[in-house]
């Protein structure tokens, strides 16, 4: 059956230092939330709540973008983990089946951790608390055990000196029945040395009315919370090293894997290679058997097969090559189609446009897609050549098998076939440059006499 997701999402992140709610921080280029989030497409999931307080109508925003149908629920005063649930008790009054409590600062927990909690639950424990083994456990609430049965989670400020010494500790992710989740979560109270109303308190609660409580466990980058800069990097570099990986592991080469940059959503075909030092952003395919050279940097684009992108090459949004597209060195591509086999490869501006089959775009070329106000399309045909340095004042479209002379700017349409030049004539002027040095030298002597 599905499971429900209750998301925590209200609280401050003082330790940011940031004017930005902590959930929207990135990390591989989508906020933390969206990670969070990330787990209910490989469950089944059933209704997904974000408790957002703090910076919430961004929160909520962000949510949106994600998907429209996750319910925001707001908590007007941060009064604890217990607190922010049952805020989420409206929107799940007549939800049947489980309920899952994550933290939208945790942004790691996998399905597969979910699935063995889910276990659990269906060979009877009532309660299900995920825990991890820290070396160094800090101020992470501490699971009380007595044999295989968890009794209670007791937070750090209220540990006892012995309670303290446990190193099995609470990552926050506690799954239930809904309707027994919420019914603990009501009966929670205030009374503990920080004054807010703890979600751990659920566990002891339930143990005196007779529930059963069992603990999962999983390793620690999973459960990793993020609450400041530091740990935010230290995510980013576990997403990355998990990233690389994966790509390794799907048949992709990385040259130098600790360089490439990976964002959350990079797809990357088999026998691909990536040279050293190639960042992703968001949105990038990239077809088997692609090569992208070094230091280049793609995003919202998609390379076709046995294309050849770099070293240095940028590719922007829209940017879509087809197979076998060769892209060279200091060139950039913004919202156009490159269609098969066809070359861009030095210093060149190619946006909003169309190229076709085959075509070979000069050195230095530059589509002028924009007039200070409105951008413009260019659209070159198939087998056309574009002498080097030519500028297409867009709106403009060159024809099938036309050429361009180098230095040319294109203002007019060139029909198919045709060649353009627009460029002032040569004018030779018979040993004018050999007199003129002459002169200059002269010039130079007489100055260095006097
Ligand atoms: C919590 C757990 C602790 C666990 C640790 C793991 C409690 C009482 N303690 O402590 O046992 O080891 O997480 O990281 O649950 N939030 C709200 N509204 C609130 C308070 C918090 O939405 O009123 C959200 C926060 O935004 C955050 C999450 O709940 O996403 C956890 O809150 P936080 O204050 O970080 O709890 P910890 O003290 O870390
Ligand atoms: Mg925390």
């Amino acid at each position: 059956m599905a499971i429900h997701l209750i998301v925590l999402a209200a609280g401050e992140g003082t330790r940011m230092a940031s004017d930005t709610p902590k959930v929207l921080h990135e990390i591989a280029g989508a906020p933390m939330i969206a990670h969070a989030l990330g787990v209910a497409d490989m469950i089944d999931a059933g209704k997904r709540v974000v408790v957002v307080g703090h910076g919430g109508q961004a929160v909520e925003k962000a949510v949106h973008t994600i998907d429209e149908t996750i319910i925001a629920v707001e908590q007007t005063e941060q009064r604890g983990t217990a607190h922010a649930v049952l805020q989420a008790a409206p929107a799940l009054s007549d939800a049947k089946g489980d309920a899952v409590v994550l933290f939208g600062d945790t942004p790691f927990i996998s399905s597969d951790t979910l699935t063995r909690m889910q276990n659990a639950r269906a060979n009877g424990a009532d309660i299900v608390v995920l825990g991890f083994d820290a070396p160094d456990p800090g101020r992470y609430g501490r699971l009380v055990m007595s044999g295989d049965t968890l009794e209670k989670i007791v937070e750090w400020k209220d540990a006892s000196e012995s309670e303290r010494a446990i190193t099995l500790c609470n990552s926050g992710v506690i799954m239930a029945e809904a309707s027994t989740l919420l019914r603990l979560v009501a009966s929670v109270t205030d009374d503990n040395a920080a004054g807010e109303f703890y979600l751990t308190d659920i566990v002891a609660l339930g143990r005196e009315a007779g529930l059963s409580a069992r603990v999962v466990t999983c390793d620690p980058t999973e459960t990793l919370g993020i609450n400041t800069r530091a740990e935010l990097a230290d995510a980013e570099a576990i997403f990355q090293t998990r990233a690389r990986l994966s790509a390794l592991e799907n048949g992709v080469t990385l040259h130098a894997p600790d360089t490439v940059h990976f964002a959350h959503d990079t797809t990357i075909g088999r026998d691909a290679i990536i040279e050293p030092n190639v960042v992703f952003g968001p949105g990038v395919t990239v077809e088997s058997g692609a090569r992208i050279r070094a230091f280049s940097h793609l995003e919202g684009c998609h390379v076709g097969s046995g294309a050849i992108v770099g070293p240095y090459a940028r590719l922007r949004p829209g940017a879509e090559l087809s197979n076998d597209v060769k892209i060279g060195n200091f060139v950039e591509i913004k919202n156009a189609q490159i269609a098969d086999g066809a070359k861009v490869n030095h210093l060149s501006y190619v946006g909003d446009a169309d190229i076709g089959e085959a075509t070979n775009i000069g050195a230095g070329t530059i589509t002028c897609n924009y007039d200070g106000v409105f951008k413009h399309k260019t659209t070159i045909g198939a087998h056309a050549f574009i002498g080097s340095n030519t500028l297409l004042v867009a709106p403009v479209s060159v024809g099938d098998e036309a050429m361009t002379a180098s230095g040319t700017v294109v203002t007019r349409d060139i029909p198919a076939g045709d060649l353009a030049v627009g460029r002032a004539r040569q004018d030779n002027k018979s040993g004018f440059a050999r007199r003129f040095f002459k002169k200059l030298r002269a010039a130079r002597a007489a100055k260095q006499k006097g």
